[in-house]
Order: structure tokens, then sequence, then C-alpha cells
């Protein structure tokens, strides 16, 4: 039988390899796939960390997935649009900081009126950022769910350059267990070729340690990623929020919460080895069930961290899971907050910079 070390001294991996670095469950073994997954990345994108600010602008959403707080059938949140001024004054803000990018996120909506307003904002934040730093403005990630290809293109033209929709399971029956029957595997697997063929940096992921997901299917979401070519991954460990219809799922939850942060963990590494130049986020879900769990996607390999900055009187109210992280006045300030937690595990924050993922530069040089 092949050792961890075969495997990580392989080149490429099989399935069975990707369920066997998933199961590690030795500290020592745990160690080196994640020297290994340093490895690869300080060759494939080195060791820079890219920064995008994160603005959660609207949590109206038509959408009613099982384990989502701001689920459009939870009663309990108060909906917010931020005003096109808001936005754009956060994002002039954040490139007067050095954010070189921001992801404008928000749910799920695809009327006319909103797709139009995000065109609008998209913009304007282009047009007010430019500045010697940066001459193309800042570089905007969409994060706003499913819509036409119409719709794609439109925002796509209006300047925003990648775009980030998780998969969130490629299992199907695990889609349709954890989303209402109107939310559909099929389209959204659509919505992820439209995204691509608009020319959009192309980012997606999964929920990690999900009731009744199995190594296999964590495998699978892994080759899922490599098939359909992706520029970015983001994924989180799957984490309960006691207002959802998944609150059901608690208990299962609370008992096995260290083994789906370690296993969070280990995608991230997986994922490195396997994707190699793509930009891998260290995720906020990470940092809500362990307090340094942002540095430690990092020490796994992630090369990018989306801090907060929306306002503090909203975040509160885009709670997707329990426990979010940075919801008390910090004034805004997650700013010198992460700089100083990068430093801490080693790594340098760039500055002023897209930060572009350079498995799309590297692919549009080989197309060239
Ligand atoms: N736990 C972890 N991640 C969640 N998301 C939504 N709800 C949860 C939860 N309870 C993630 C989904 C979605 C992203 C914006 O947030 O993967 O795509
Ligand atoms: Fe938000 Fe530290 S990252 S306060």
């Amino acid at each position: 039988m092949k050792t961890i070390q075969d495997i990580l001294n392989q080149k490429d991996f099989s399935k069975e390899d990707l369920i066997n670095l998933l199961k590690i469950n030795t500290q020592e073994n745990l160690d080196l796939l994640k020297e290994s997954a340093n490895n690869l990345m300080l060759e494939s994108v080195g060791s820079n960390v890219y920064l995008r600010g994160l603005i959660e602008f609207s949590n109206y959403c038509v959408n009613d997935c099982y384990y989502c707080g701001i689920r459009k059938s939870n009663a309990e949140v108060h909906r917010y649009l931020l005003s096109k001024k808001e936005i754009l004054d956060l994002a002039i803000w954040a490139a007067e900081k050095g954010y070189g990018s921001i992801v404008l996120q928000s749910g799920e909506r695809a009327d006319e009126n909103f797709v139009s307003f995000v065109e609008e904002c998209i913009v304007e934040i282009k047009e007010n950022t430019k500045s010697e730093n940066l001459p193309n403005g800042l570089g905007i990630t969409l994060s706003i769910g499913e819509l036409s290809l119409n719709q794609y293109e439109r925002l796509f033209k209006a300047g925003a350059h990648r775009y980030l929709l998780r998969i969130e399971t490629t299992n199907s029956d695990l889609f349709k267990q954890i989303h209402p029957e109107t939310q559909s595997f099929e389209r959204r697997l659509e919505s992820l070729n439209c995204i691509k063929t608009t020319g959009y940096q192309l980012g997606t992921g999964v929920m990690i340690g999900l009731p009744n997901q199995t190594y296999e299917d964590l495998a699978n979401d892994l080759l899922f990623f490599k098939e359909i070519d992706i520029d970015m991954l983001g994924m989180g460990p799957y984490i309960v929020h006691l207002s959802t219809p998944m609150k059901i799922y608690k208990d299962y939850y609370f008992e096995n919460q260290k083994e789906i942060y370690a296993l969070a963990l280990k995608m991230v590494a997986t994922a490195r080895l396997l994707l190699k130049d793509v930009n891998i986020a260290s995720t906020t879900a990470l940092q809500a069930m362990y307090p340094w769990g942002r540095e430690e996607g990092l020490l796994f390999g992630a090369n990018v961290v989306m801090p907060n900055i929306t306002p503090n009187e909203f975040r509160k109210e885009y709670l997707l899971y329990n426990n979010k992280p940075c919801l008390e006045d910090n004034k805004g300030d997650c700013f010198t907050c992460t700089i100083s937690r990068i430093e801490s595990v080693g790594r340098k924050t760039v500055l002023n910079k897209w930060g572009d993922s350079q498995h799309f530069t590297n692919k549009l040089r080989q197309n060239a």
C-alpha cells in the first residue's frame, strides 16, 4: 500500500489518492500534507497574499438554501440594500487604503432593477477608483448568484472581471438534500458555464463537512474543479445556523466540529496540490470555527484573504452561519488586523494590485 509520502511524491493524483489525503488522521501525515501544499504554493503562485475587500451590499435573497441564514424564509433577518453612494464610498475608501480588489457579494436576485443597479455601481466604482497606484481602478469580483448569460455579459462589460459561484457540492443528490426543489443543480452548472464563456475568471467552491457528505464526494468535488478548469477557489467548513431547517443537524455539527475544521484544512491543501496555480481563499468560515482559522488556511496553501469592509451595522444582518467573526465595533478596521495576522504566519500582503489568478494568466499566455 502507498504511504502518504508516496502519494505526495506524485505529480498527479487519482480519486483514491485524493480520498487518502483527505482521510489523513495522524499529526505526522498532516504535517507532510501541509508542507507539500506550502511548497507547491511557493513554486506555483509564490508566498504573497492578496486582499479583496468584501462588501456584503445586500441580504435580500430569492433563494431558500436550507443551510443559509439569509434564506428568504428566515423572517428574523432585517433586509437591507446599501445605496449606490454607500457602495461607491466603501469602494473608494478601499482603493485608498490599498485593497487592489473588492468583492461585491449579496443574496440572490436576478430582477432587472437589481442587475442594472449592480451594473451602475460597477461602472461608477471603475470610474472613481483610478489612480497612479491603480491605473485601471479596483479589480471587481462579483458573488451575486445565478443570472442569465445576458446579465453576466452586461456586468462583465461594465467592468467586473471575476465571478464566484459555489457549486456547494458536486453530488447532485446531496445538493437536493440541502436546497429546495426550485434550485437546481443543473442550472448551477449552466451558470458556471455561462460565467466562463463570458470571459470572467471563474471561481467556485463547496461546503466541507455537510451532513451525509462522504470523502468520495469531496474527492469528486476536487476533480470537478480541475475538470471545469477553475481559476479561483473558495471553500469553507459547513457551519450550522440555528434559524435554518438544517438546525436538525446541530448535534452532528457540534459533535464533529473538530473533524470538520481539520477536513476543511485538508481540502485546502489537497486542492493546492491538485490545482497548483489557482488562487485559493482562506475563508471567513474557517475563522468562524477557530480564531486563527484563516491563518491556518494560509499555512495549508491558501493565498487570498477577503477582509470584511461592510459597515458594522449591516454585518450582523448578513449571518450566513453561526459565530461570524468581526461583528464588534472594530471601526471597520479589519485591514490592519488582517495584515498583521498574515505577517504572523510569515507571509507578505500585496497592496494596490488586482492579484489575478496565476492560472488564468498562464492560460492566456498559452493561448496567445
Ligand atoms: N455554513 C458554511 N457556509 C455557508 N454558506 C452559506 N451558508 C453557510 C453555512 N451555514 C456559504 C455558501 C455560499 C457562500 C456565500 O456562503 O457556500 O455559497
Ligand atoms: Fe476583522 Fe481582525 S480580521 S477584526
